[in-house]
């Protein structure tokens, strides 16, 4: 192991408080070095580096006159001779520092520097001086955003400056729809002018609707999906995110947000042998989705209750789906190349695969007394709860919260069931996996909100994505207008190379 005492320099380069800078800027030219350490009785009390010498001369002060305690950095990080480099390096490079003064027992014995790092890339690989990031990615920040944010530890998410459940209380799924591609709630015109852009464009374009029979014959209306979204992109010229300007991306995103629904619901229908329907205009987007899919108007209640739903599954930050759909972007893929990656991400039971397993779950509990003794069991068998538990919410999930109260309002006895194995479930991971602080997440009173509109279980995963499109469309616009090549590193673990390459017998 090479520690930081195997490459520090020593000894340090050190002067007072008292120093002119220009009597230090000497010695650190003399010593060809660019920093210099700042003691009192053998202690760092601060580092003055080149760059506090461009800021006083910046600044125009004479550095005759200026003393070096009132330049320096004072209380510096330090680090302990016997560290591993690896903590040396992420210390410098998380911190932008170029210098950092090494302390044995409080006493400066040295100092490191990026160049003395830089000294053992020959012994090291060079990807060994990458940050590590938790496994996951958990908790890591890869970029910034204006879409919306999540407090895992509020339970809370918004929408732009908006609370996401605010929004499903009081708005329309296309104003929040308007939200995210506009950066602003749109005004009574605005929001009339919009709907009537949107709603002429649910109709499928015919190359995709000719397609769309031989496609639902060979798949789920999500594999369906998948595919007609790079059938889409490919029939409507969507080209490369770094081809075309903002307002034309803008324009695809509306399109194809406007359409999944009904490839989906199409899809669904002719797989169950029944013609699709085209979209109708005079209905909402969430009255609409249901027509197409059941052939029959629904009532207010589910309408709104679905319309609840989907605006509350819009966005959720930084989610794999929605990463997913980002890196994408990143490469300067068109639209449909990154929706169709958010797509196969969404798709995963430990994503947006989980709601109808949750149903599933429910089904096979059958009756409230059999369900601690069904929870304790799939956990003995070390299985997941679905519908439970969620990488950034760590106390109730909003979600949930809202979709029980939009349940509740629906009723019925699945309503009521759930409630009851909901609280059975959270009690038994409380106790069988303490201090995980798992709840139920989004996924359990979706797959009972969908069932009691009428949707059938296989478009539950679907119609979530039906919704989050919206979200995944936003990303993209925004990762492409301000893009760098998302492209990480991974610490390389196999057999040490180079092995001799066997010659083919
Ligand atoms: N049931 C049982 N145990 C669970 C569950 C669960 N649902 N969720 C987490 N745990 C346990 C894990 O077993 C682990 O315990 P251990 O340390 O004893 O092994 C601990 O909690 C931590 O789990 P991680 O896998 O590290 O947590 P992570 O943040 O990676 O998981 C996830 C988040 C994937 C959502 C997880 O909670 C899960 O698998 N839930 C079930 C699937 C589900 O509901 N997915 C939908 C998520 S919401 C959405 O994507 C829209």
């Amino acid at each position: 192991m090479t520690t930081v005492r195997d490459l520090m320099s020593t000894p340090p380069l050190v002067c007072g408080t008292d120093v002119s800078l220009a009597d230090a800027a000497l010695k650190m030219r003399d010593a060809e070095s660019g920093s210099i350490i700042v003691v009192e009785d053998n202690k760092a009390i601060g580092i003055l580096t080149e760059r506090d010498l461009l800021h006083s001369a910046a600044a125009r002060h004479n550095p005759s006159d200026e003393r070096v305690g009132l330049w320096m950095t004072a209380h510096p990080d330090t680090l302990g001779p016997e560290e591993e480099v690896g903590a040396a390096w992420a210390s410098l490079s998380s911190h932008h520092y170029r210098h950092l003064p090494v302390v044995d027992d409080g006493i400066l014995v040295g100092v490191v520097s990026i160049r003395d790092l830089m000294a053992i890339a020959s012994l090291r690989p060079a990807d060994e001086a990458a940050h590590d990031v938790p496994r996951g990615l958990e908790g890591v920040v890869v970029s910034e955003t204006t879409v919306g944010d999540v407090r895992g530890l509020e339970g809370f998410f918004h929408y732009r400056q908006y609370s996401a459940v605010e929004l499903a209380e009081r708005r329309s799924l296309e104003d929040v729809w308007f939200l995210l591609f506009n950066g602003a709630l749109p005004d009574s015109e605005q929001s009339t002018r919009f709907n009537g852009e949107i709603a002429p464009q649910r109709v499928l374009p015919p190359g995709l609707l000719s397609l769309l029979p031989a496609l639902a014959s060979q798949g789920s209306p999500l594999d369906v999906l998948r595919t007609g979204v790079s059938l889409l992109g490919a029939e409507l010229g969507f080209g490369a995110t770094t081809d075309i300007d903002a307002p034309t991306l803008k324009r695809q995103a509306t399109r194809l947000c406007a359409v999944v629904p009904t490839i989906l619901t199409s899809a669904y229908r002719i797989r169950s042998g029944l013609e699709p329907l085209p979209p109708r205009d005079d209905l909402s987007s969430a009255a609409n989705y249901l027509w197409m899919l059941t052939g029959e108007e629904p009532s207010v209640a589910h309408a709104r209750a679905l319309e609840r739903y989907l605006m509350l599954t819009i966005d959720h930050g930084f989610n794999s789906s929605t990463f997913t759909a980002r890196v994408i972007t990143s490469t300067g893929a068109d639209l449909a190349a990154a929706v169709c990656g958010a797509i196969g991400a969404l798709s995963g039971p430990l994503h947006g695969g989980a709601p109808s397993r949750a149903l599933d779950m429910l089904d096979a509990i059958g009756t409230p007394d059999r369900a601690d003794a069904w929870i304790r069991d799939a956990i003995g068998r070390g299985e997941r709860i679905m519908g439970f538990g969620h990488r950034v919410y760590k106390t109730d999930d909003p979600r949930s919260v809202f979709l029980r109260g939009v349940a509740r309002s629906l009723g019925g006895p699945l309503v009521d069931f759930s409630c009851d194995v909901e609280r059975t479930v959270v009690e038994a991971l409380a106790e069988l996996k303490p201090g995980h602080q798992l709840y139920a997440n989004v996924e359990f009173f979706a797959g009972v909100v969908m069932d009691a509109c009428g949707i059938p279980r296989q478009m539950f995963t679907p119609t979530f994505a039906s919704s989050r499109v919206i979200g995944w469309a936003t990303h993209v616009m925004e990762q492409a207008a301000d893009n760098r090549l998302i492209r990480p590193t991974a610490r390389y673990v196999g057999p040490p190379p180079p092995q001799p390459v066997p010659v083919a017998s």
